[in-house]
């Protein structure tokens, strides 16, 4: 932001980037500061507001590099005259202009000014050389300006440049408004004080599916249980550690969801009788006993809900797959054999058929989980 009337619309803007579900991090010029306050945006914002280049940091980062990073679109607005100057000619004299030039993200510019301001010849030199460079202006609307004249110079209307930016981050909003539950990673059933059941999960797949939503313009729970990757970002994040917690969320947050997508690699068995300290007889012998199956629990209640389940299969896959399918009551049932190479647990690809409710099977060519979570999506749309 530079200091222009036309702050008080950012206000809006960056209200509008929060709701929809975008990270937004503030800068204000010192000018930008005399008509807003930075307190405003941090609140709107929940991230402190960047301004001062040389202000004392808790970690060491180079932070105008750091946040040109970050950004995946910059915007200037309001914009003004001076500032578009600056960054047209190259000036990079304070956090604003030096983070806009760092930065590879698309870039827009929202001008705001007197009428007579932005038809000055320097200006319209200054916008039209930012163009040339690949900035995104977005041309300001006619009408009265606060300086009381009559003309062009007011800064488009927040919905409009909220719809720019929408646009280039979520290209393919085809999950707006849709809420995703999606389970992933193992889960780990205690023996004793210091050991436990597990699998070998990494959370890869799941992970791809939520980023993959959030990338689409849903909203995810993520159910996680033990994970190799990180926490994609921008989900609400439920941690659980045993099948029967894993069980207890996914019945809990279901209810607001539109979609379950069942991920995750559920112990099937837990021990009898936990010890609470380390056993340390010479021989051991656990009773095993089962596990409530989630995923059937879920489709048994599911309502409306559309219920994706996996099957990880060692033989038989279409067969065991196929009674999978009724078993759990699902509606999509992805199936990865896997014994296969590049398939299953902990790769970075899968390969997997995708078997319908209403009968379908679809064969799928091994692919990175990045672009299976897309195809399953798309199946989902699909149903
Ligand atoms: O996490 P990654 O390393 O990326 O690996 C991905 C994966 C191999 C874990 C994934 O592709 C996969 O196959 N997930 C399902 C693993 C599994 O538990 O499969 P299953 O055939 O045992 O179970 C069938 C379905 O029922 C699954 O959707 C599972 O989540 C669910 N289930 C299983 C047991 C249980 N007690 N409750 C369940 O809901």
């Amino acid at each position: 932001m530079t200091g222009g009337i036309a702050a008080y619309k950012t206000c809006e803007l960056v209200s509008r980037l929060v709701k929809a579900g975008y990270g937004v991090k503030v800068v204000m010029t010192e000018h930008a500061k005399e008509f807003v306050t930075p307190l405003t945006f941090e609140t709107l914002s929940k991230n402190a507001v960047i301004g001062d280049m040389f202000a004392p940091k808790p970690h060491f980062e180079v932070e105008h590099v750091s946040l040109a990073k970050w950004a995946g679109v910059y915007v200037i607005a309001p914009a003004t005259a001076n500032v578009i100057a600056k960054i047209a000619s190259g000036v990079a004299d304070d956090m604003l202009t030096t983070s806009f030039m760092a930065t590879e993200a698309v870039r827009i510019v929202c001008p705001a000014m007197n009428t007579v301001m932005y038809n000055d010849e320097a200006t319209k030199k200054n916008l039209a050389l930012l163009k040339e460079r690949g900035v995104l202006v977005v041309e300001p609307g006619t009408g009265r300006l606060a300086c009381g004249d009559v003309g062009v110079g007011r800064m488009e209307e927040p919905a409009a440049i909220f719809e720019q930016i929408d646009r280039i981050l979520t290209p393919n909003p085809d999950f707006r408004g849709k809420r995703v539950l999606v389970t992933a990673g193992g889960t780990t059933e205690d023996i004793d004080g210091v050991r436990y059941i597990g699998n070998r999960s990494s959370g890869k797949m799941g992970a791809a599916i939520a980023e993959a939503v959030i990338r689409r313009g849903g909203e995810v729970t993520f159910v996680y249980g033990s994970i190799s990757v990180p926490v994609p970002e921008k989900v609400k994040a439920v941690h659980v550690t045993s099948t029967q917690d894993m069980y207890d969320a996914v019945l809990k947050e279901m209810e607001d969801c539109d979609v379950v997508i069942k991920s995750a690699a559920p112990a099937d068995y837990r021990v009898k009788q936990k010890f609470d300290s380390k056993i340390k007889s010479e021989t051991l012998t656990l009773e095993l006993v089962k596990n409530p199956d989630i995923a059937q629990a879920v489709g048994e209640r599911k309502g409306n809900r559309i219920l994706v389940a996996f099957a990880a299969e060692t033989n038989d896959l279409i067969k065991n797959a196929a009674q999978k399918l009724l078993k759990k009551n699902a509606d999509l049932i992805v199936a990865n054999d896997v014994t296969e190479k590049g398939a299953g647990f902990n790769s970075d690809t899968n390969i997997v058929t995708l078997l319908y409710g209403d009968g379908r099977i679809e064969s799928l060519p091994i692919m990175p989980k990045t672009e299976l979570a897309d195809t399953i999506l798309d199946a989902v749309q699909s149903l």
